[in-house]
């Protein structure tokens, strides 16, 4: 055989080997497709097991993707990539910002994911974390430290019921809540987003919430829960974030293994038992390790030890905080067990990577099944494939939807200090003046996942109602009510009976909110103090994300009530402040006495310093 017929038949095995090689995966995609999985009566699993023998590689990885909506670039690419999740996050509104533009949003997506070959829906999800607060007009529930409050685990089923509905009636079946970061220093930013610091009540509210979301059946939920931030997100030391703009957020959970079990799983481990489908992994380390890479923690504990079925889903841009680069970060958070990853942005780099490490071995094509498995068994189980939009936007901001929010808004308040027989204020109570910075703005009291990433500071939120037109309306007529914002009542011989200082925190989400002192503005204290010298009795109600350090000056204020952050319904203020209805709320955590405590650590270190200002559990 001379040397130019050898590198033909050379040439001809290559390729042989190559047609090979590819048919597998052409064969995949040249059949024709067994309907089996668009059947809803056959189970769950036999339709996972169906669809999955029907996908090639690059739709499996298609189904980890999961991309914010503006990096999208075209709507085309969804069913081309066959993308697996879409995102709202922080600013992902749709031009048109109104519920009917959200359903059209959302639906073109989903429109979109279905004219791929196989027609699997793309899964959008949302920041729905006390109401579905990035759409205009909805139910602005309190934020979680609120209902953590009110510890009621009824109500927070409900909240999480209306919630679930107002976010279904926009065509979204997937919510990143609940939160069960368990805070121990009040200085993170993201303090409020969590019940509580305590792990009995993060277990009982957490499961509760994901009950109330998704509906009872796990096989049939009526919604995706997502229990989050996996784990020990609330451990996290001050000084250690990973990014440069902030203190504590994004940072460094200095736990052992023995506290991070004994205080940070058992409310994940409640959350699986209660059937949540998707579970979110943190943006924080453990020791030296980004949780996203590790294998213990995800696929050891979460998956196998706890027994979770659902998938694991890492935030925003998480993977990539990985060192390594973008193709190891992948391949290593996919090995420690991540299902989907929150990209957030570029899609197409991902996938390619992921494909070559399938190719090369770094990734195994059973760790690419089981991790699609998952994601296919949330979709399967919320009727994906079945849903026609539900369209019934009247539900959004009903009624009964306000009617409960002002409930839990009665329920979550704190009677810290209560002197000279302030509260109940009587209905004869002849002049009220009400001043400060939160008194007149939905905005402040909603606090930040309110239309915008950061919360808007003003009266901007459609269809809230300020703490101060729930007390006009609450009060009796012959009870005259003067309000101005910075207190500049003139003091004559008709001081107020009572004044009330409602004041706090501007709006602030995630790092932004770190805090190295979190303290009532000099503003605030000035407005107080103002309120001090023409008012009988003063009341101070602290509109807030956590506990925030009081001044001396508090032995002169009358009453003090924490109102944490009530949301859209500001009238459930006042009728507990005129007796109607009674306080209830308890501390959810310690509210410290000085900086020194902080924080108020799991393993009991810090706090055993001296005691906090009022402990966990207090409420008059
Ligand atoms: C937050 C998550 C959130 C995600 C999507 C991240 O920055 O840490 O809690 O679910 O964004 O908006």
């Amino acid at each position: 055989m001379n040397k130019r017929a050898g590198i033909f038949i050379i040439l001809v095995l290559a390729l042989g080997a190559v047609s090979v090689f590819l048919s597998q995966e052409q064969k995949i995609f040249r059949a024709a497709i067994d309907p089996g999985y668009k059947d809803s009566r056959l189970s769950v699993e036999k339709r996972v097991i169906n669809l999955l023998s029907q996908m090639t590689l690059d739709e499996k990885i298609g189904q980890m993707a999961l991309v914010e909506k503006n990096s999208v670039h075209d709507i085309k690419d969804v069913p081309l990539y066959g993308l697996g999740g879409i995102l709202s996050g922080a600013g992902g509104k749709p031009a048109n910002n109104t519920p009917q533009g959200w359903l059209d949003m959302v639906t073109g997506y989903g429109e979109a994911s279905r004219s791929s070959r196989l027609g699997i829906p793309v899964l959008y999800g949302v920041d729905a974390i006390h109401g579905h607060g990035n759409v205009p007009g909805a139910t602005i529930f309190p934020h979680a430290i609120g209902l953590g409050a009110a510890h009621d685990r009824e109500l927070v089923k409900k909240v999480a019921e209306a919630t679930a509905e107002e976010v279904r009636a926009t065509g979204i079946f997937w919510v990143f809540s609940p939160n069960l970061d368990a805070p121990e220093d009040i200085r993170w930013g993201r303090t409020y987003e969590a019940f509580s610091d305590d792990l009995e009540i993060n277990a009982d509210l957490g499961s509760a919430y994901v009950q109330g979301l998704q509906g009872a059946a796990t096989d049939k939920v009526e919604m995706v829960a997502t229990a989050k931030h996996y784990v020990g997100a609330g451990g996290m030391q001050w000084g250690s974030s990973s990014n440069k703009n902030f203190k504590i957020d994004q940072g460094t959970t200095k736990a052992s293994e023995k506290t991070l079990r004994e205080f940070y799983l058992p409310p994940f481990k409640a959350a699986v038992r209660a059937g949540v489908l998707s579970v979110m992994t943190g943006l924080n380390s453990w020791g030296d390790e980004k949780i996203s890479a590790n294998k213990y923690l995800i696929t050891d504990i979460l998956k196998k030890e706890i027994g979770f079925k659902g998938f694991v889903v890492s935030d925003w841009y998480g993977v990539y905080e990985i060192p390594g680069g973008e193709y190891t970060a992948a391949v290593t958070a996919i090995n420690a067990g991540i299902d989907m990853v929150m990209l957030p942005y570029d899609y197409k780099t991902f996938i390619k990577n992921v494909e070559k490490a399938v190719r090369k071995g770094d990734i195994a094509e059973e760790r690419i099944n089981d991790a699609v498995v998952r994601i296919l068994r949330a979709k399967f189980s919320v009727g994906l494939f079945e849903k026609t939009p539900e369209g019934n936007l009247e539900i959004i901001g009903s009624k009964e939807h306000r009617a409960l929010a002002r409930e839990a808004v009665s329920k979550s308040l704190v009677l810290l200090k209560n002197e000279n027989q302030t509260l109940p204020l009587s209905s004869d109570v002849k002049r009220i003046f009400v001043a400060g910075s939160a008194a007149h703005n939905t905005g402040r009291q909603s606090g930040a996942w309110t239309i915008e990433w950061q919360g808007i500071d003003g009266n901007a939120i459609p269809g809230a109602i300020s703490i101060l037109e729930g007390i006009e309306k609450s009060a009796g007529s012959g009870t005259q009510i003067v309000y101005d914002a910075n207190a500049r009542f003139v003091a004559d011989e008709d001081l107020a009976d009572v004044g009330i200082a409602i004041v706090g925190e501007k709006p602030y989400a995630e790092g932004w909110g770190d805090n190295a002192n979190p303290i009532l503005s000099p503003e605030d204290l000035e407005i107080i103090s103002l309120l001090r010298q023409t008012s009988k009795k003063l009341l101070v109600i602290i509109v807030s994300g956590r506990p925030l350090l009081l001044p001396d000056e508090m032995e002169q204020w009358d009453a003090i009530i924490a109102a944490w952050l009530p949301g859209s319904e500001g009238d459930g203020v006042a009728p507990v402040l005129f007796g109607k209805r009674s306080f209830s709320g308890k501390l959810p955590l310690p509210w410290p006495a000085n900086l020194d405590q902080l924080p108020f650590s799991h393993e009991g270190k810090a706090s055993d310093k001296t005691e906090p200002l009022f402990p966990k559990g207090f409420g008059l």
